[in-house]
């Protein structure tokens, strides 16, 4: 099932996008869709502070160990409604995380996904890879994919993206989740989610820039850049070649319109903006969807489908 947007770029799940009020801004923005932080089973506070440091030095990016602070799926399925008014598609991110009741992770996505699609939302976005929680991702594990697939496909009618991590540095495991994904009817891959374990130094103080996880954090922005996009080829390849119907959203280091050109001409067909977001609130939306719209007219394009997948060998 596709989801078409207009303009093809959302926020990335994450930054400015827990409370209702966060929200409605999106929902206000040029955004073409708004999508929810990923919101888990119970509520959650996240981790200790500093938990984000929004600027690396050189605007290299943003290092964060959140612990998927939202306000439980409960209250996201009492906004959804009103978000709905704005008239753009509403995407709810969806995650396990542990919790006092120990609903297992299968459980906790199965409940959420239908209880949220009973709620209105437009399509779910399963985020199975938040790099900061201490069990191993989902995304990393195929067996554990599939289950999460099963599940909440059968259960659900609305369209289904999944939010992968980057498998770049792990030799065979691309193939063998992008395989399991062919198995299911789903709308959208959204890659990749934040490049895990990574560290910054304050020089200033001498302390890591983030507290949790040993100061260990998820890394987004221009650092991520070359990664997202070989990301976004590798799956964009892998469906045309399988003939699969699943779209590659593109997600990672995108600060201005010639970022999100490359995301297209990679395979994306829709963008998700994170750290610039991060950066600069909604404005960001507007600013590059002018960008690239004058980018498309100034190279005789006329429409981002044009450059879709499109990049040349050499
Ligand atoms: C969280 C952080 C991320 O970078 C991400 O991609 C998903 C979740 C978090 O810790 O809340």
């Amino acid at each position: 099932m596709e989801i078409k947007l207009h303009p093809p770029i959302t926020n990335a799940s994450g930054p400015h996008s827990v409370t209702y009020e966060e929200l409605e801004r999106i929902a206000q923005s040029a955004a073409g869709a708004i999508v929810t932080k990923s919101m888990t089973h119970c509520p959650r506070q996240g981790n200790p502070e500093p938990r984000l440091r929004a600027h690396l030095d050189g605007e290299l990016g943003s290092l964060n160990s959140m612990g998927l602070p939202n306000l439980g799926y409960l209250e996201y399925a009492k906004f959804i409604p009103k978000l709905k008014e704005f008239g753009k598609p509403v995407i709810a991110s969806i995650a396990s995380a542990p919790c006092a009741h120990k609903l297992p992770p299968i459980e906790q996505y199965y409940e959420i996904a239908t209880a949220i699609e009973r709620a209105g939302a437009d399509a779910i976005e399963l985020n199975l890879s938040c790099p900061n929680l201490e069990d191993i991702p989902i995304a990393m594990d195929p067996q554990s994919v599939r289950a999460v697939l099963t599940a909440v496909t059968n259960a659900v009618k609305i369209p289904i993206g999944v939010k992968l991590a980057p498998y770049n540095n792990v030799p065979k495991l691309f193939d063998q989740i992008a395989r399991t994904l062919l198995d299911f009817d789903i709308a959208y891959v959204a890659t990749i989610n934040s490049e895990p374990l990574t560290l910054d130094i304050d020089l200033k103080t001498r302390t890591k820039v983030i507290r949790p996880n040993d100061g260990f954090g998820g890394l987004g922005g221009p650092a991520v850049l070359p990664i997202a996009l070989a990301e976004v080829h590798r799956f964009y390849k892998f469906f045309q070649k399988q003939k699969a119907r699943i779209a590659v959203w593109g997600v990672g280091g995108i600060i201005r319109a010639e970022d999100a050109i490359k995301h297209f001409l990679a395979g994306a067909s829709v963008v998700q903006i994170g750290t610039l977001f991060l950066w600069d609130g909604p404005q960001a939306f507007e600013k590059l969807w002018v960008g690239i719209q004058r980018w498309l007219q100034e190279n005789g394009f006329s429409s981002v489908e044009e450059i879709v997948g499109q990049v040349r060998e050499i």
